[in-house]
């Protein structure tokens, strides 16, 4: 029942099981947005129905909002929430300080806005999103639609003077109309090729006026889970320093693997 799965969705899988270990009852939970966190709001929903594990979760989109009400999850916003004790949540790049390229979903501001609020974060992702320098990914800014246009040549400006690769920016399209976010904004993707100093960049982007939000995550991951096609598990503490090793297999992988990849 293992092989219902492709090695890529193996890794993110195992990846959002062994996060989904880390969850105790009585926990506020950030749940993240995109397919790997996709996976770990559906375990959770198995922990909830099967072992009756009682949280409460905060959604950084709409998509993940409505899946984890589908699963059994009970869904709060972060006003009610005010303060989270986790967020657990997927990444399009990590480096070795865990800082992070996130929102190729479209969703980083309610995902930084969440993470910030919480007292640790994991991030859940498969070994491909492991890069030694942020940047092959393209970094998602998200920008008011007043001005976008002169927004994009303020940054187009900006970039010219950092230490980056490639210069473009581009608008992030769903079809022929622009991409709206979960709240009613943009998203500006800037092609850098590599980004020689990350915590530069988050914090000049932000400066630009427009710019609602970017997709850096500085100082803000504790904890990285990386899944591996053959379902191997790495979690790696910046904070402790420890790393652990293991496989997730066996009975309980059929079990649960047969009921995710529905
Ligand atoms: C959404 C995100 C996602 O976490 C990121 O895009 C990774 O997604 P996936 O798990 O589907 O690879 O930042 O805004």
């Amino acid at each position: 029942m293992t092989n219902s799965l492709s090695p890529s969705d193996t890794a993110k899988f195992v990846a959002a099981k062994r996060a989904s270990e880390m969850v105790q009852s009585g926990m506020k939970v950030g749940l993240g947005t995109g397919s790997t966190a996709a996976f770990l709001v559906k375990c959770l929903g198995e922990r909830v129905r099967d072992e009756g594990l009682q949280i409460t979760g905060v959604p950084t989109s709409n998509r993940t909002a409505d899946l984890a009400r589908e699963v059994g999850i009970k869904v709060v916003t972060l006003d009610q929430a005010r303060w989270l004790d986790l967020t657990i949540d997927g990444a399009d790049e990590y480096d070795a300080e865990l800082n992070l390229i996130k929102g190729g979903g479209g969703a980083h501001l309610q995902e930084k806005i969440v993470a910030t609020a919480s007292d640790k974060m994991i991030v859940i992702a498969d070994v491909t999103k492991k890069v030694d320098t942020l940047g092959a990914f393209p970094l998602p800014v998200e920008v008011l639609a007043f001005g976008m246009k002169t927004t994009q040549m303020l940054l187009e400006e900006m970039l010219d003077g950092l230490d980056v690769m490639g210069n473009s920016v581009t608008p992030r399209m769903a079809g022929d109309a622009l991409f709206v976010t979960d709240e009613g904004n943009h998203i500006l993707d800037l092609h850098l090729g590599r980004i020689g100093n990350a915590r530069q960049m988050a914090l000049v982007l932000n400066q630009v006026p427009g710019v609602v939000e970017n997709g850096l995550f500085i100082d803000i991951c504790d904890v990285i889970i990386t899944g591996h096609g053959d379902g191997t598990v790495e979690v790696r503490d910046i904070n402790t320093g420890e790393t652990e090793t293991g496989v997730l297999g066996g009975e309980m992988a059929d079990n649960v693997f047969g009921e995710i990849a529905d």
